[in-house]
């Protein structure tokens, strides 16, 4: 059923795990993490961004997800990702969407509620629940480049704050995390310490943790030894993401790993059977890949496993 992730995000925080937020822009990543969540019974959140409304479209998209519905009896969310500014926020909730993200963390504090607090408004005479960021997370934010050194992580009075002045459901906090492929110079870490005092001064606001993905070693060394290039590429590690999920982080966000997978799917059939021209060989590769990665979250890092 499509539901708003209400529920499942306030289970989350009851029992200590947390649900996996995966983008979608194709048939064969709906298909890979639908079948994935139906198998592991878990609940899931399926999120799209901008750039996947563009590539894809609304209609398409959705329609995915209801044929999705149709074979699988999960609790799904479907959710705009890093929504920019109110219009895109009204299109989704206007087009049946569950959820979704105003992301005006690189505007100022008072901009950002006062951005914020327009869409919560407007989302929540609707029925659909809203995730707000505060902090900015260290390298390539949709068109916005933070340089390592400016990452402002996430203060927690000012997360504090504006929840109390937005009254958003959930809130994304920078505590380390970075999108893409290349998170870490050196050692992965990640504030634990601001998430608890987060935590300590918000117990009923969801977390989310943006960038969070793995960048899977073997994905990326199957990538790699089919041609690619990924010169230093790092994520955050399953026990990091475990951690998180056992300390107050609720939703978990996931694109580039599936990314990996299904290239180096698509990679690995190109080069090792160079007569292959059908579409459906190397997507439908890339496709259990994805499928895969997505099953080894929710069992063995996130914990949602069972708790559909
Ligand atoms: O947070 C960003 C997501 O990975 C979506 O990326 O804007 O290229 O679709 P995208
Ligand atoms: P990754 O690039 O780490 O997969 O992060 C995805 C994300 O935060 C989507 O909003
Ligand atoms: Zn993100």
């Amino acid at each position: 059923m499509l539901v708003t992730s209400k529920e499942m995000l306030k289970k989350s925080m009851e029992e200590k795990f947390a649900i996996g937020a995966f983008n979608i822009n194709n048939m064969e990543f709906v298909q890979a993490i639908m079948d994935a969540a139906a198998s592991q019974n878990s609940p899931v959140i399926l999120q799209t961004s901008a750039g996947a409304i563009k590539y894809a479209r609304i209609p398409y998209l959705k329609k995915m997800i209801e044929a999705g519905l149709e074979e699988h009896d999960i609790p799904v969310v479907l959710h705009l990702d890093h929504g920019a500014d109110f219009e895109i926020c009204k299109m989704c909730v206007d087009n049946g969407y569950t959820s979704v993200m105003i992301d005006a963390s690189k505007y100022d504090f008072e901009k950002n509620v006062e951005m914020t607090k327009k869409v919560v408004d407007y989302a929540h005479e609707h029925g659909v629940v809203v995730e707000a960021e505060i902090g900015t997370l260290a390298g390539v934010e949709d068109d916005v480049n933070v340089a390592d050194d400016d990452a402002k992580y996430t203060n927690p009075e000012q997360a504090q704050e504006f929840v109390e002045k937005t009254g958003c459901d959930s809130l994304a906090i920078a505590i380390g995390t970075s999108h893409g492929a290349y998170k870490f110079k050196g050692e992965a870490k990640l504030r634990f310490d601001i998430l608890e005092q987060v935590k300590s001064l918000i117990p009923n606001t969801p977390i989310v943790l943006h960038g969070a993905s793995t960048v899977i070693p073997e994905y990326v060394e199957l990538c790699k030894k089919y041609g690619a290039k990924l010169p230093g590429a790092k994520g955050v590690p399953d026990e990091i993401l475990h951690e998180a999920s056992t300390r107050g982080v609720s939703k978990i966000n996931v694109d580039t790993d599936l990314r990996l997978a299904m290239t180096a799917g698509a990679r690995q059939t190109f080069v090792e059977s160079p007569e292959v021209f059908d579409p459906r060989t190397y997507l439908g590769v890339g496709r259990s890949y994805i499928r895969e990665t997505v099953e080894h979250k929710m069992r063995d890092v996130f914990g949602c496993a069972g708790k559909a």
